[in-house]
């Protein structure tokens, strides 16, 4: 019998990642991706994945009670992506960013624990819900576990809107899986970047962009935070090698930190991009980062190591360089 599969947000930047790798790992396979299209698309790349026979797409709204009625059941793994990402719609639509995660998420989870009671539930968190620790107590570990207070700063800057869902979320699935008695892992990814990864909102993708448009008076956001990235496809495997653990399945529900090594300042990053891709603006416009952004962020990924003996295998250079050429060819413009 084929292993059954279900990505929400199977659209979007980590789905589309995932649901490559996992058939290009496993050829006894049953996909089938969700997600309403608000943000991910239906361009060349996902139609490419849409063609294999493994793989099934539901155009599906998980806000609306209906759309379960649609997803059937007994999936032996369920990765819960579908959210509205990415920081401008932190700003730009807070409410709805605090409706879609959460009610999607609790409706996910009544399906899940009526339909798929051997399956296991896996939740995409963020580092955002405890990175409001080092603003307000001006003290966090680094490199920072995964035991530590989830934080929202300020309730009414609405940046932290979305690290809010983020930390009602790891709540929701910790309870919901110890009450119905499923397996459940919570992964908190730091900065996933490569090609696909979306317009607008990210670091990487913006200064690809702008390299591409060659923008002179070159503006770089919160030039001395730090941060570390972590490239896609080390990304999706070290989360597929989380599923796939049996060591992960001892404790039932486990929190595990996903992230690159390399910390790097935002400015030394765009120096480095740079360098790699071979042009450089004359003049540079370094500002604050927004009021909440965070100074600094670094993952101990001890547990993930130890847990599955994954490494990074793709350079931040070798990354970089990857994802600047797909957005050359694949501009806003151009979406
Ligand atoms: N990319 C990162 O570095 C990162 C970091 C921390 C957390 N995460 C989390 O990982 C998950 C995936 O992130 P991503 O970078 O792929 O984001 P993404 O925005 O590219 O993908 C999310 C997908 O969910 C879909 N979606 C949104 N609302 C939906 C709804 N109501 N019904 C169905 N589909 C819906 C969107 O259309 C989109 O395709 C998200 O939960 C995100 O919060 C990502």
């Amino acid at each position: 019998m084929s292993k059954k599969i279900l990505i929400t947000g199977g659209a979007g930047f980590i789905g589309y990642h995932l649901t490559k790798h996992l058939l290009d790992s496993e050829s006894n396979i049953e996909l089938v991706l969700v997600d309403n299209l608000q943000r991910g698309r239906r361009d060349e790349d996902f139609q490419l994945l849409l063609n294999d026979r493994r793989v099934k797409f539901l155009a599906l709204d998980l806000t609306l009670p209906d759309s379960y009625k649609e997803l059937g059941g007994k999936y032996e793994h369920v990765y819960h992506l579908a959210a509205v990402n990415g920081t401008k719609a932190f700003y730009e639509m807070p409410h709805e960013v605090l409706r879609i995660n959460t009610l999607s998420l609790a409706y996910m989870l009544e399906w899940f624990q009526k339909e798929n009671k051997d399956g296991k539930f896996c939740f995409t968190a963020s580092n955002e819900a405890y990175a409001g620790g080092l603003i307000a107590f001006n003290q966090l570990r680094i490199p920072t576990p995964e035991h530590v207070p989830l934080v929202i700063e300020d309730t009414y800057n609405p940046r932290w809107s979305y690290a809010a869902t983020k930390l009602i979320g790891e709540l929701f699935v910790i309870n919901y899986a110890k009450m119905y008695n499923f397996r459940a892992l919570l992964v908190r990814p730091h900065n996933f970047y490569g090609p696909r990864a979306g317009y607008g909102g990210h670091v990487i993708p913006d200064f690809c962009e702008r390299i591409a448009e060659k923008t002179d008076l070159f503006p770089i956001y919160g030039g001395d935070d730090t941060r570390t990235f972590c490239y896609i496809e080390d990304a999706v495997r070290a989360m597929k090698m989380l599923m796939d653990s049996k060591e992960t399945d001892k404790q039932s529900i486990e929190t595990v930190n996903i992230g690159g090594t390399e910390e790097i300042v935002i400015k030394d990053l765009a120096e480095k991009m740079f360098q790699v891709i071979g042009w450089r603006p004359q003049s540079l416009d370094i500002k604050n980062g927004p009021p909440g952004s965070v100074k600094r962020r670094l993952a101990d990924i001890t547990k993930l190591k130890k847990l599955t003996g994954w490494t990074e295998k793709v350079s931040l250079d070798e990354g970089l360089k990857i994802t600047y050429e797909w957005y050359r060819f694949h501009p806003a413009s151009k979406t």
